[in-house]
């Protein structure tokens, strides 16, 4: 075998093993976020972009719409477009259709959920001149083939939507904007949407709606344990908390134990004990500061080509360049 071979482990053994991991940690708790998305979790998440208080997704799809000719007039011809974590597709329409003036498009949508691939490929199926690749991998192993494939002389654009970002730990998103941009040449685009940091009870609000469709959105991570890894969570025993931690300036979301008890993970061989009132952390949302994003392109070398915020719902479209 090469020397670096990247070893990939099947997403059945990484689930089991991060399973584990998370719930039988000393102190608090946890679960990878990118783990809600199964089928029905991101059905749920669908339903959560369409709540009046989740601002988040109009804001970056009214961005979209408004600015894409000038966005794409900053993006030299010809472009190939690779989008990391494409969900619904919906948003991405007026990026590739702003492109089609132009030029004929290739679209590689970049998802680990088949369901999102699916739902993407149905829904941007329509738009002429485009052609559309699907890519079933994690972000960077996704973006390293779709950047092996381009010909010289062809620009990349990727597109980095949704504020996804927010939910890396902190540092962890410089760490991973520094390996995106190792992957592109310089003078590649990348297209980065961002959640601004706003008054906490309007934050709140977004991540704790009153008809529960977040909470179930949550709670369906011990559904989809209990389904895949045949574990025996009770769902009516844990319930949604979502806090501001002002200290990194992030929404969180937690599960709650309404009382002691002990689960049953029988797939990942263990059975983890909660004290009543203990929480699993099952992700965070990071609010950006206009400066905290000017800085995160800086420190990844990127340099800023262009910003566009929303007036209605605070959000920043980012358009950097790679040095
Ligand atoms: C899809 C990552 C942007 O962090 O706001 C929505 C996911 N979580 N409600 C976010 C989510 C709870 C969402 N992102």
């Amino acid at each position: 075998m090469a020397p670096c071979a990247k070893v990939s482990i099947d997403p059945v053994a990484q689930f089991v093993s991060d399973v584990r991991t998370g719930l039988c940690k000393k102190g608090q708790k946890e679960l990878p976020s990118k783990y809600l998305y199964d089928p029905l979790g991101f059905a749920l998440f669908e339903v959560i972009t369409q709540l009046p208080e989740y601002g988040l997704t109009r804001a970056d799809e009214r961005l979209l719409r408004r600015h894409a000719t000038e966005i794409v007039r900053h993006v030299p011809s010809p472009a190939l477009v690779s989008e990391l974590g494409s969900g619904s597709g919906r948003k991405t329409r007026w990026i590739l259709s702003a492109l089609c003036e132009r030029e004929p498009v290739s679209y590689y949508p970049i998802e680990l959920s088949r369901a999102a691939l699916e739902s993407c490929e149905s829904e941007l199926g329509d738009v002429e001149c485009v052609s559309i690749v699907g890519v079933e991998r994690e972000y960077l192993d996704g973006l390293r083939e779709v950047a092996a494939l381009r010909a010289d002389g062809v620009h990349l654009l990727v597109l980095f939507l949704g504020s996804t970002i927010g939910n890396f730990d902190s540092g962890a998103d410089a760490r991973f904007l520094s390996e995106v941009r190792s992957v592109l040449a310089p003078g590649d685009s990348l297209l980065l949407g961002i959640d601004l940091w706003k008054p906490p009870e309007r934050m709140l609000e977004a991540y704790d709606d009153p008809q529960g469709v977040t909470a179930a959105f949550n709670l369906n991570l011990l559904g989809r344990i209990n389904r895949e890894l045949d574990g025996d969570f009770d769902l009516r025993q844990f319930e949604h908390v979502a806090r501001f931690n002002e200290a990194t300036s992030s929404i969180e979301m937690h599960l709650r134990s309404k009382r002691r008890q002990v689960v049953n993970v029988r797939r990942s061989g263990f059975a983890a004990t909660f004290a009543a009132g203990e929480t699993i952390w099952t992700e965070s949302s990071h609010k950006y500061t206009r400066r905290e994003i000017a800085e995160l392109a800086v420190a990844c070398d990127f340099r800023v080509e262009g910003q566009w915020v929303d007036d209605e719902w605070p959000f920043a479209e980012n358009l950097w360049v790679a040095v």
